[in-house]
């Protein structure tokens, strides 16, 4: 079992170590918790597909420091760059066609002729980047359909056993993972994922996005239906908990716990896994959710939600 230390220098430079000997590290990242392998290495690849209990058509992210970085990568239309060139560092992932010799291994990219890529904004994130030298792939540091992890705790909860570090940096700062945008080779853009910056703040670069449905299975794998589960089973909108249903809150009603007593989305998506995970433990065997406004953030709340919920 990995031991959890804090992000400081010493424990990033043995982090960036274990990393290069194909080791899993858990990383903080500026939505989620990651659990990282060496994007070129598809032993280490693998080894993150078995331990998350990922599907192996569901490919991974790979994390870069920047904008070079990622064009060693990928052919990055215009539309991309300008993206990139607004949001990175930050919580956003452009999905882009491979380029020839890139060195992200096929098996990251799950077989697909594209590769997701993302710089993020968390400097542990980017100084672990910067002394590892490459690519890192890092999915959500959960098993695969469990909820996200917010603090390092939750990442040792779920796959403390496979880890060989845990670099602890406190809670995450957005708590939602990050939008995901593909941008073609002819520069069609197609949001893949709502995530922690808001739809329109993308449009506003990018022009409109076309999005993802759920008949689109391999252009948006990680839209599988049911994802981000808890146990306990879901009710969404609804206005008061039955009986026996934990309540999850927003805004001035009463609950069990409260995503944000002051109606803000961005707090709420901060807290959204936390409290979920939260009422989970309890042994509630129903969590009721308030109602949250489609509004801003609360696209990525609301998708989350319904993929909890969903099938139950
Ligand atoms: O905020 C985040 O993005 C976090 C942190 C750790 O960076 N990572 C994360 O990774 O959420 P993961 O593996 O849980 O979600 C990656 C999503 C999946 O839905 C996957 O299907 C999609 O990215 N994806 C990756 N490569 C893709 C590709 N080539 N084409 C389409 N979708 C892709
Ligand atoms: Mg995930």
């Amino acid at each position: 079992m990995g031991a959890i230390a804090p992000a400081d220098a010493t424990a990033i430079a043995r982090a960036a170590m274990l990393l290069s000997q194909g080791e899993l590290v858990v990383i903080p990242t500026e939505t989620v918790y990651g659990l990282a392998a060496d994007a070129t290495d598809p032993r280490a690849i693998a080894r993150l597909y078995a331990v998350k209990g990922r599907p192996s058509f569901n490919p991974l992210i790979a994390h870069v420091r920047g904008r070079a970085e990622a064009a060693e990568q990928a052919l990055l239309h215009p539309r991309a760059l300008a993206l990139i060139e607004a949001f990175w560092p930050g919580p956003l992932t452009i999905v882009a066609p491979r380029r020839p010799g890139a060195s992200v291994c096929e098996l990251a990219c799950a077989g697909l002729p594209t590769v997701a890529l993302r710089a993020p904004a968390h400097p542990g994130a980017q100084a672990l980047l910067a002394a590892f030298g490459g690519p890192l792939a890092a999915p959500s540091a959960n098993r695969s359909g469990r909820l996200s992890p917010t603090h390092a705790a939750h990442a040792a909860e779920d796959l403390g056993e496979a880890a060989a570090l845990i670099l602890d940096a406190g809670p995450c700062a957005l708590g939602v993972e990050s939008s995901i945008v593909a941008v073609t080779g002819a520069g069609e853009a197609l949001l893949l994922r709502a995530g922690a910056i808001e739809s329109g703040r993308l449009e506003a670069v990018a022009g409109p996005l076309a999005r993802a449905s759920a008949g689109d299975p391999v252009r948006a794998p990680g839209m599988l239906a049911r994802h981000y589960a808890p146990r306990a089973r879901l009710r969404l909108d609804a206005d008061r908990p039955e009986p026996g249903e934990a309540y999850l809150a927003f805004g001035a009603r009463a609950g069990d716990l409260n995503l944000s007593p002051a109606g803000d989305p961005g707090e709420a998506a901060a807290n959204l896994f936390a409290h979920l995970r939260a009422l989970d433990a309890s042994g509630v065997p129903a969590i009721a959710v308030a109602p949250i406004p489609e509004a801003g953030l609360g696209e990525a709340i609301n998708d989350r939600l319904r993929r909890a919920a969903e099938g139950r």
